[in-house]
Formats: C-alpha cells, sequence, structure tokens
C-alpha cells in the first residue's frame, strides 16, 4: 500500500478505487493547495492525482522523494507537469484523453453560436430590464451554415467540433496540424493549410491544440489582423494559446467580430482584464468537460492510471514516455 495525495476533490469513484489499494489524502478545500501546502502533503508519496491548476514541477517531484512512480493529472492537456523531470525521475505521467472529447466539443459549439449570435450582451440586455421592444437594428449577429471553419489543432476533440459544423451547418473545413490527417481530409472533406491562410479563409476559428512552447501565443496582433472583420473566434484549449491584450484590443477596434473563451491567462480571468468588460467577449469559467459522464470517467481514468504506475506497471493511459 502506498501514499497518494489527491489536490481536489473529484468524483468519488476515483477516490474509492485508490482507496481499495492506497491509503489517500484529499485535499479538502474549494481553492487549490497552497504551494507549502503541496509540497508538504506530497511527501513520502507514491502517487499525485492532480488537477490541471497545480504546477507540478520538479520541487514538487523532489518534495514527494523517492516513492515517487506516478503523476495523473486530471485532465487531457499536461501542460502544468513538468513531463521532462519526471522522466528524468523515472515517474510515470498520465491524462484522461478521449473522455471528455465530446463535453469539449459541445462547449466550443455553444460559444461558437453564443458569441457569434451575441448571447452576452443579449443576456445583459434583459437581466438589466432594458428589454423594451423588438429591435429591428440591434444584437445582428452572425450565420454559420455553409461558411469556413479553421481547427487550430486537429485532434481529438478539433475533430469532434468539426464533425458538428459541417455535419450539422454544412460547413468547410481547414485546420493546421503539424502531421498531415489523411483521414480526416477524407471524412470531412477538409484541407490542412498553413496557419495564416486558416485565419484570412475562415469565418470561424476555434483552438484545439494543447499548450507548447511552439503554441504559446500563437494567435497576437499579425494573426488576428489577418482574420476576416465578421469572423468568430474561440478557444476551449488553454488561455495562454492567445496574446489576451492583443486580443482585447482587436475586439474594441473591431477588427473581429467576436470571441468566446473557455479558458484565459491567468484563471479566474483577472478583474481589471479589458476582455472582462468586453461586450464581444464572452467568458466561461473553463467548463469544457463539465458533465457529469465526463468528470466520472476522468476521475477512474486517473485512478487506474495511479494504480498501474505504482504498482510498476505503465499507465494505461500514459504520455511522454
Ligand atoms: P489531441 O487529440 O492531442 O489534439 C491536439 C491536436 O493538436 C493534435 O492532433 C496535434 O496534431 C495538434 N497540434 C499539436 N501541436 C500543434 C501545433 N503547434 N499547431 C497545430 N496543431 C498542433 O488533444 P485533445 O484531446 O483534442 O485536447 C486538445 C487540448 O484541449 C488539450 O491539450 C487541452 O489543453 C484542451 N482541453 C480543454 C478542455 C476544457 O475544459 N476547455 C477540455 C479538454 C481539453 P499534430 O500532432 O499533428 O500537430
Ligand atoms: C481540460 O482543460 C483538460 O485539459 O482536460
Amino acid at each position: 500500500m502506498g501514499k497518494v495525495f489527491i489536490t481536489r476533490r473529484i468524483p468519488s469513484i476515483g477516490i474509492e478505487r485508490l482507496q481499495a489499494h492506497h491509503q489517500v489524502d484529499v485535499w479538502p478545500g474549494e481553492d487549490p493547495p497552497p504551494r507549502e501546502v503541496l509540497l508538504d502533503r506530497v511527501r513520502g508519496c507514491s502517487g499525485i492525482l492532480s488537477i490541471l491548476s497545480d504546477p507540478i514541477d520538479s520541487q514538487i517531484m523532489d518534495a514527494a522523494g523517492e516513492a515517487l512512480r506516478g503523476i495523473a493529472n486530471f485532465a487531457v492537456g499536461y501542460n502544468n507537469i513538468d513531463v521532462s523531470a519526471a522522466k528524468a525521475r523515472s515517474v510515470q505521467v498520465g491524462n484522461t484523453p478521449g473522455v471528455l472529447t465530446n463535453a469539449t466539443a459541445d462547449i466550443a459549439v455553444g460559444l461558437i453560436l453564443a458569441a457569434g449570435r451575441c448571447f452576452g450582451p443579449a443576456i445583459h440586455n434583459v437581466e438589466k430590464l432594458q428589454w423594451r421592444n423588438w429591435e429591428p437594428m440591434r444584437f445582428l449577429g452572425q450565420e454559420f451554415e455553409g461558411k469556413t471553419l479553421g481547427i487550430i489543432g486537429m485532434g481529438r476533440i478539433g475533430m469532434a467540433v468539426a464533425k458538428r459544423l459541417h455535419g450539422g451547418w454544412d460547413m468547410r473545413v481547414l485546420y493546421t496540424s503539424r502531421q498531415p490527417k489523411p483521414q480526416v481530409d477524407q471524412q470531412l472533406a477538409a484541407s490542412r493549410v498553413e496557419l495564416g491562410e486558416l485565419l484570412s479563409q475562415s469565418d470561424v476559428v476555434s483552438i484545439h491544440c494543447p499548450l507548447t512552447a511552439e503554441t504559446r501565443n500563437l494567435i497576437g496582433t499579425d494573426q488576428l489582423q489577418r482574420m476576416k472583420p465578421h469572423a468568430v473566434l474561440v478557444n476551449t484549449a488553454r488561455g495562454e494559446v492567445i496574446d489576451q491584450a492583443a486580443l482585447a484590443q482587436a475586439l474594441s477596434e473591431r477588427r473581429i467580430f467576436a470571441a468566446g473563451l473557455d479558458v484565459t491567462t491567468p484563471e479566474p480571468i483577472a478583474p481589471g482584464d479589458p476582455l472582462r468588460h468586453c461586450p464581444q467577449c464572452l467568458i466561461l469559467p473553463h467548463i469544457g468537460s463539465a458533465t457529469e459522464h465526463a468528470r466520472n470517467q476522468m476521475a477512474s481514468m486517473a485512478a487506474e492510471n495511479l494504480i498501474a504506475a505504482i504498482s510498476g506497471k505503465p499507465m494505461p493511459f500514459g504520455v511522454g514516455l
């Protein structure tokens, strides 16, 4: 039996699964454990089950010590974990791919529709008791049928979004990725293009790449400049992929129509960030995978990852090996 630290309450299915094998300590707070608490609580642990906002670096791994065998992220993105530091210590790292694909794709589609059809200002209008008449000239949004969709990062979630919009709204699909995807090209009549071309041709741009050194600030002033003035930009990947100051500027100068963000930098977004007060920017508090189904599956997968790693087996959902 090893010691496992879980950095936040997760669905009980995952906790109970781990408790059947190991001594489990769950951080009970609504907020993340402070850094010094995290350093203390991981001491002597064989496994850490982390949340995407916990930075799990070499200092945390060293604080855990020699017993540490695995770090299981309760997320598919694992940019919060220093995978090379883990590898150097022979510690396995795992994530939860696939089970949150549909949930996250649905949120991306929701944001495209909501941002493109002015849900933010329209809801505000009702809430503030400003709705007086049927207004012929207000809240005029975009239509999507037959338009062009640009997917940045054609992986599981990018593909699920493209399927929904190609199948439902008959959208033409363009995408970027490091590798060609012949199956995607065939299934969705999609074309892999350079980022500049995707930005200049797309009516909707949806971001689904992981956060890496290559994708940090991928969308800045120059890229926003290339987009169409009626384009809608949606990000359900990681906030750091967009230069937020550049996005705020582009929206205030009406260089693009609207943005929908499920992720920001930092999270939560700073109170003074201009995007918080920008009517054309709709922001959700990182709820892409927030369905009961997805979160239960994520908890089970993270538990399975740790159980395997602690018993010296490869994680079923390991990364960076
Ligand atoms: P995935 O299947 O690995 O897809 C990511 C795709 O991005 C890959 O197919 C990859 O293709 C492509 N990619 C990598 N680097 C790229 C680059 N520099 N430029 C363009 N494309 C690049 O991952 P997923 O399951 O779809 O998840 C994607 C991301 O969504 C996660 O990493 C996470 O950050 C985020 N996410 C957010 C939520 C939320 O709650 N909002 C929920 C789930 C996931 P190539 O290898 O061919 O480049
Ligand atoms: C959520 O953001 C995830 O990466 O699973």
